[in-house]
C-alpha cells in the first residue's frame, strides 16, 4: 500500500529536499504517490492529537490550549486562500524542519523524528489539506 519508495524519500529528506516531490515518478497506480495505507493515516492522526492540537486546534483553526500567547498565531488551516497558496512539499518541510526552516516562526515547531516517515508526513498535509474541504 506504500506508494513511495521510503528509501528515496528518506535520503531526500536527509538531504534537505522535499520529499513528497520525490513521490509519484515510478508510481504505478497514477494518484501521485498519495495512496495512504489505514495504518499511516491512524499513526497520523494520533501525532497530530498528541502534537499539534494544543496549538492548532482540534479543529484546525489555530486556537488550542497552547495558542493564546503565540504571536504569531498558529495557522488557521481552513483558510482556503492560505492552502491555495501553499504546496506539499512546503507543508512537509515545515512540519518536519519547523517554521525557521521557511522563514516563519520558531514557535513553530520541527518534527525531525517524521524525517524518517515521509509517509507520515504525507498524511499529515493530507490531513491539513482536509480542513478546508
Ligand atoms: C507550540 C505551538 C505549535 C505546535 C505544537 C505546532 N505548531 Fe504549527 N504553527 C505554530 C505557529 C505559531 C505557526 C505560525 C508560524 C508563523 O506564522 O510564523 C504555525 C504554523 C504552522 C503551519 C503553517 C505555516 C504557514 O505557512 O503559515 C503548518 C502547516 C503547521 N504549523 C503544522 C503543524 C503541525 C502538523 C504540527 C504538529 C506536528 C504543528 N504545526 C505543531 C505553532 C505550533
Amino acid at each position: 500500500m506504500i506508494p513511495c519508495s521510503k528509501t528515496l524519500l528518506a535520503a531526500a529528506l536527509a538531504g534537505g529536499a522535499v520529499l513528497l516531490a520525490a513521490c509519484g515518478g515510478d508510481d504505478s497506480d497514477g494518484g501521485g504517490g498519495k495512496t495512504l495505507s489505514p495504518e499511516v493515516i491512524a499513526e497520523a492522526n494520533e501525532y497530530f492529537t498528541n502534537t499539534c492540537v494544543s496549538c492548532h486546534g482540534t479543529g484546525g483553526q489555530g486556537d488550542g490550549p497552547g495558542s493564546a500567547s503565540l504571536n504569531p498565531k498558529p495557522r488557521n488551516y481552513t483558510d482556503k486562500a492560505w492552502q491555495k497558496q501553499v504546496t506539499d512539499e512546503y507543508l512537509g518541510k515545515i512540519i518536519v524542519y519547523g517554521g525557521t526552516a521557511v522563514g516563519k516562526s520558531a514557535t513553530m515547531p520541527g518534527n525531525p523524528q517524521l524525517a524518517s516517515k515521509p509517509d507520515v508526513v504525507a498524511a499529515l498535509v493530507a490531513k491539513i489539506r482536509g480542513y478546508a474541504n
